[in-house]
């Protein structure tokens, strides 16, 4: 599977974002990349032409994953799935064929009925609690139905993020303003969301994701409800994230979304996970 690792970047793709920010961006990543040797002098892993060294850690790991719920309706069988960091995936299959809920066993809304799931090196599926809740700050969620409050403004609903991990002001004000340029709305932000369109509500929701720089970005069918010019405008942001080092899992059953990227795709089927390509 490709991955921004084995692509040249370069610093200026990173050059929008604040310097804390950045640094932050690139901290996270050494959480799930593994520590170079000291003889070894290259700069931060997301900045470099691929490693040598063949054992990246996966950002997202599945081996032999069952999920059947408790009604008995079964979801995904034996799924094995290898995500490294900066991989952008797509996940296509017919409604009904499990996507959502592989999206919900990654950030641990639901628990697998059988098999392992690491994110990073934390088994998600056997954290509780705090642990879960801290981990779930290092992966952004984007629904297909925005998910936005609605009594408050664009502003609001992305820096409530910020706030209630306890960011402070100033904090929250220099990380505020970058991301919602970066979805092209600050000069949205005082508006509510019944003010603005669904392309406009589904990047606020996209900005209010990756607010807290999370190394990994799930989306559930994030272009479900839009049409095909904005579907490519949600795209292309999610391309732009993954393009500063932010791993990308993204499902949807738009296949033209899928033909003209060149994007690895997965296919779920009947709850089994099929490469389409890598
Ligand atoms: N909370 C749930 N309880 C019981 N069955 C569910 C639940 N969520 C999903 N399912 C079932 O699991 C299967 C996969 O659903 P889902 O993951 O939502 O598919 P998709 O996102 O591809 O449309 C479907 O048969 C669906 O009815
Ligand atoms: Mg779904």
């Amino acid at each position: 599977m490709t991955s921004v690792l084995h692509r040249p970047t370069d610093d200026t793709k990173l050059s929008g974002l604040p310097e804390d920010v950045r640094a932050r961006l690139q901290d996270r990543f050494k959480l799930v990349v593994p520590a170079r040797s000291a003889a070894d002098p290259s700069p931060s892993p997301m900045l470099e032409e691929a490693p040598s060294n063949p054992d990246v850690q996966p950002i997202v790991s599945l081996t032999n994953v069952e999920k059947i719920y408790t009604n008995g309706s079964k979801a995904l069988t034996g799924v094995n799935l290898t995500v490294n960091p900066g991989d952008f995936l797509f996940v296509t299959g017919p409604s009904g064929s499990g996507k959502s809920t592989l999206l919900k066993l990654l950030y641990g809304y639901e628990r697998p009925t059988k098999g392992s799931i690491l994110v990073g090196d934390e088994p998600i599926s056997n954290l509780r609690g705090d642990r879960l809740a801290m981990m779930r700050r290092r992966i952004g969620v984007v629904f297909q139905d925005y998910k936005l409050i609605p009594k408050r403004t664009v502003a609001e609903n992305v820096a409530f993020v910020l706030w209630a991990q306890g960011f402070t002001r100033k904090e929250i004000h220099r990380r505020l303003w970058p991301t919602l340029k970066m979805v092209g709305l600050q000069g949205k932000a005082q508006c509510f969301p019944d003010e603005l369109s669904g392309g406009e509500q589904q990047r606020v929701s996209i900005a209010r994701a990756v607010v807290n720089t999370p190394p990994l970005l799930l989306a559930d069918e994030p272009t479900g409800n839009l049409d095909a010019d904005n579907s490519l405008q949600v795209i292309k942001i999610l391309k732009k994230l993954n393009s500063i080092g932010i791993t990308v899992i993204v499902t949807t059953h738009d296949e033209h979304l899928v033909r003209i990227s060149n994007h690895p795709v997965v296919q779920i089927k009947n709850g089994r996970l099929h490469h389409l390509r890598r």
